[in-house]
């Protein structure tokens, strides 16, 4: 099967030009600046995932025709949520790169980021009131507490090597699984689907962004130029990701004391980040971490296949192999 993100979002093809017509016309604003932040947000699309899924999900449950503005609101409302949680977690991360470009926080400052992360909550939000969708709002708006306490729990835990997995995997349910989970969901939601497609829809979403998180924590460790990010980024941050925490959970004490002994020095000594990136590559981090990522990903499958049988059916089949390959 093709699993191209091309041949995903062919069958929304149409929707997706309607709901970015939506977007740009919902986040516009009068003033120079802004305006000129937004351009340069906006214009330097990321893989555009959690839109996708919400416009797949919609379609699944409305194959005959065209989507109602609930969809696309629900599709703007998720990707703006996750598009200001990215400049807004590129302050937090220190990050000088993001989607192959300068991030906005390098490109401005963290001031302005702050700013215009928060202008496109607050814009995308008002264009929900505005619609009038009170249900897609409040799914919306509840996967984002989420994903904010997620953050905040991380930050918490940043640095400290008592790290559990029930704690890393409540991490990520929060912080990334909630947004494709309540994309997935206000999708099926917008064109009423019943109460229990909702919720098996919900459940794709989730398992696939539980995967889709692990992956992003192994494609810390590769090169720059083919994801687009800081490299190491989670290292730096002092953040134990999925391939550092099962080396640590299986290394010696030894190993285990000079880890943490390097992970003192990552804020001052760039040789101690690579170092331990080192390490955790040569104990086979990002191979044990991939395992635990298709357990997801076989659960996200499952439930495609489950569906009925439709062109939108065999892209969220694809989006799960596509999830699993992915380089950026
Ligand atoms: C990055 O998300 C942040 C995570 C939650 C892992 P994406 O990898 O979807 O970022 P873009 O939108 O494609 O740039
Ligand atoms: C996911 O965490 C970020 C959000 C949920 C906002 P990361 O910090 O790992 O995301 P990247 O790797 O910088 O995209
Ligand atoms: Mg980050
Ligand atoms: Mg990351």
């Amino acid at each position: 099967m093709m699993s191209t993100l091309e041949y995903i979002k062919e069958p929304v093809a149409d929707e997706i030009v309607r709901y970015e017509r939506f977007m740009r016309s919902s986040l516009e604003s009068g003033n120079p600046l802004t305006g000129a932040m937004l351009d340069y947000i906006i214009g330097n699309r990321g893989k555009s995932v959690r839109s996708v899924l919400c416009l797949l999900t919609a379609s699944v449950f409305n194959p005959g025709g065209p989507l109602p503005e609930r969809s696309l609101l629900a599709a703007m409302l998720v990707e703006m949520m996750h598009t200001a949680s990215l400049v807004h977690d590129d302050v937090i991360d220190e990050s000088d790169l993001r989607r192959g470009k300068p991030s906005v926080r390098k490109k401005w400052n963290s001031r302005l980021a702050v700013l215009i992360g928060d202008y496109i909550l607050a814009k995308s939000y008002a264009t929900g009131m505005e619609c009038g969708h009170y249900d897609i709002v409040q799914c919306m708006v509840d996967a984002m507490t989420e994903m904010c306490d997620g953050e905040l729990v991380q930050s918490d835990h940043s640095g400290r090597f008592d790290l559990t997995r029930e704690v890393y995997d409540r991490i990520i349910y929060c912080k990334t699984a909630t947004l494709l989970g309540g994309g997935a969901q206000a999708g099926a939601m917008s064109v009423g689907a019943g109460a229990r497609d909702v919720a098996t829809m919900k459940e794709y979403g989730d398992a696939l962004g539980m995967a889709f998180q692990i992956k992003d924590d192994i494609l810390d460790y590769e090169p720059s130029d083919t994801t687009g990010k800081t490299p190491c980024s989670d290292i730096r941050e002092m953040k134990i990701n999925l391939p550092m925490l099962l080396v640590l959970e299986r290394c010696g004490d030894a190993t285990r004391e000079h880890l943490r002994q390097l992970m003192g020095k990552v804020r001052e000594d760039e040789s101690a980040v690579a170092e331990i990136c080192g390490i955790v590559i040569a104990n086979g981090g990002p191979e044990l971490a991939s395992a635990e990522m298709e357990k997801y990903i076989s659960t996200a499958a499952r439930i495609a296949d489950s569906l009925p049988p439709s062109r939108y059916r065999q892209s969220l089949q694809a989006l799960c192999t596509y999830i699993a390959s992915r380089d950026r």
